[in-house]
């Protein structure tokens, strides 16, 4: 900050007598926050001066200065050499300042027929838009990472679980790509938020709209919003484009969590599915043997972070009145802090998954264990045998209890043994207990078999290929 200590005259204040406390400014203060937003600060004064002008409010002489040294401020601030202040509390009158400096009087007309209050909120929406888009992006590199390795494990045999306990056998690619769909839907909720947020609630001024004569109209369409927002209360004082942002972001790290957790447990020794990377993986100080997956736990725990950020959020505006109140000045670290976390929880789920090493011979005989076919017989039952599927299912009980009690798998029953339970059973039942066997049977339209994940990933490698626009990009 150029000037900790020194308080020049504040912009507000005419009416005051004293300066604030240091304590007073501390707290009120937001530019480190907000100076984020001074490339859309600097767009949406732009808009505004040109819109004054075009509406006769301001005169064309003062828009071009106005115009030219808000150039000069962009240049600034892209070099690295605006000059911050904390005493003018934000990144609206420390630019409004600086426009003084550099031209004068003309700059004390930029501020006509608008307010902060509209001003922040026109920024902070242009900022979200980008920061929905950029998540969007981001979310996409991971579904080309997970499609690519589906299309890879198409046919890699793994369990499948419920309550974690070994349920049937599913492939690979199948149980990656539900994390795909996942993700789009993720994304869908991201666009979402990019529809109903496109609004612009410049010019709302204050609170009660203004009796200049202005064109909303124009500067809604000048930054790329659908249209002015219809009510200057609700402008100034909505968050909710900032809360449906928060809440698509928890859902979608939320999944990123999800996936975080199964790195936890395939790399663990215990499951031994998976192998990270060097890149992905961390060292113990003390026992030498470890490769921890911290970055996989700290993705499952900054999803806690970012569901908590939507919800700070939500605390503060549910108990404000109209129309604005400084409460809404602390939106912006909430979102800026959920949007960075977020970023680099994808980057990290994206480098993990490009990276990961699957070990299919582990996943294969973990599939054999805990008599996973076990439905497989049953439906055999059903079919071949036109057993009612309740009894196919005790049929089925009392072979995985015989086979349990002689620490067996189902297949290692000798005919005998099955003929002891079902006198009807023949050879064919060999055929539907192998794992592959019985993923390749699930055949069904979302199932498992390597046919159908197959039709999934040429899909999705046929979707992604289009938005990327590299009809390579997936095959690289
Ligand atoms: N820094 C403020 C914010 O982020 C700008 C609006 C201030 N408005 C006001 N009436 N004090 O919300």
């Amino acid at each position: 900050m150029a000037d900790e200590t020194e308080k020049g005259q504040k912009m507000w204040g005419g009416r005051f007598a004293a300066q604030p406390s240091d304590i007073m400014e501390a707290i009120n203060a937001s530019i480190d926050v907000d100076q984020r937003m001074a490339r859309e600060d600097i767009a949406g004064s732009r808009a505004h001066a040109d819109m004054l002008a075009a509406t006769g409010i301001i005169s064309a002489d003062d828009n071009a200065q106005i115009q030219q040294g808000l150039e000069t401020i962009e240049g600034e601030i892209t070099a690295g050499t605006f000059p911050f202040s904390r005493a003018l509390e934000d990144i609206h009158m420390n630019i409004e300042a600086r426009l003084k400096d550099l031209i004068g009087e003309p700059a004390g007309r930029l501020h006509t027929a608008r307010s902060r209050n509209d001003q922040v909120v026109t920024d902070f929406r242009l900022w979200t838009r980008g920061a929905l888009t950029e998540a969007s992006e981001q979310l996409e590199a991971l579904q080309v990472a997970l499609v690519k390795q589906a299309g890879t494990h198409t046919d890699t045999i793994m369990p499948g679980f419920t309550h974690l306990q070994t349920a049937q056998p599913v492939t690979l690619g199948h149980h990656l790509l539900a994390y795909v769909e996942m993700l789009d839907r993720d994304r869908g909720r991201l666009g979402d938020g990019l529809v109903r947020g496109n609004e612009c609630p410049l010019g709302a001024a204050a609170l009660a709209g203004t009796g200049f004569p202005i064109d909303r109209h124009m500067t809604a369409a000048a930054l790329g919003f659908d249209g002015p927002m219809a009510n200057s209360l609700d402008a100034v004082s909505a968050r909710d484009f900032a809360l449906e942002a928060l809440s698509a972001l928890s859902i979608a790290a939320t999944h990123l969590s999800r996936l975080a957790e199964e790195i936890v447990l395939w790399t663990s020794a215990q499951f031994a599915f998976a192998r990270l990377s060097d890149a992905w993986s961390t060292g113990s100080s003390i026992m030498p043997q470890k490769r921890n997956p911290d970055a996989a736990e700290l993705v499952r725990a900054k999803a806690g972070l970012i569901t908590s950020r939507f919800m700070a959020l939500q605390s503060a505006v549910k108990a404000l009145p109209l129309a604005y109140a400084k409460d809404l000045q602390d939106d912006k670290a909430l979102t800026f802090d959920a949007f960075d976390t977020f970023d680099l929880c994808a980057r990290a789920m994206t480098g993990m998954i490009e990276t990961i090493t699957f070990y299919p011979d582990a996943m294969r005989k973990a599939a054999a264990k805990g008599f996973s076919t076990a439905t497989d017989l049953a439906d055999f039952l059903v079919r071949e045998l036109g057993l009612p599927f309740r009894e196919a299912h005790h049929v089925t009980g009392r072979l995985v209890a015989m086979a349990e009690a002689a620490d067996m798998d189902l297949a290692d029953l000798d005919m005998v043994q099955m003929q002891s339970v079902e006198p009807r059973l023949t050879d064919a039942i060999y055929s539907v207990l192998t794992v592959e066997k019985s993923a390749a049977s699930r055949t069904s339209f979302g199932g498992t078999a390597p046919s159908e994940v197959a039709r999934q990933v040429a899909a999705w490698e046929e979707r992604l290929n289009a938005e990327i626009g590299d009809p390579d990009g997936l095959h690289a």
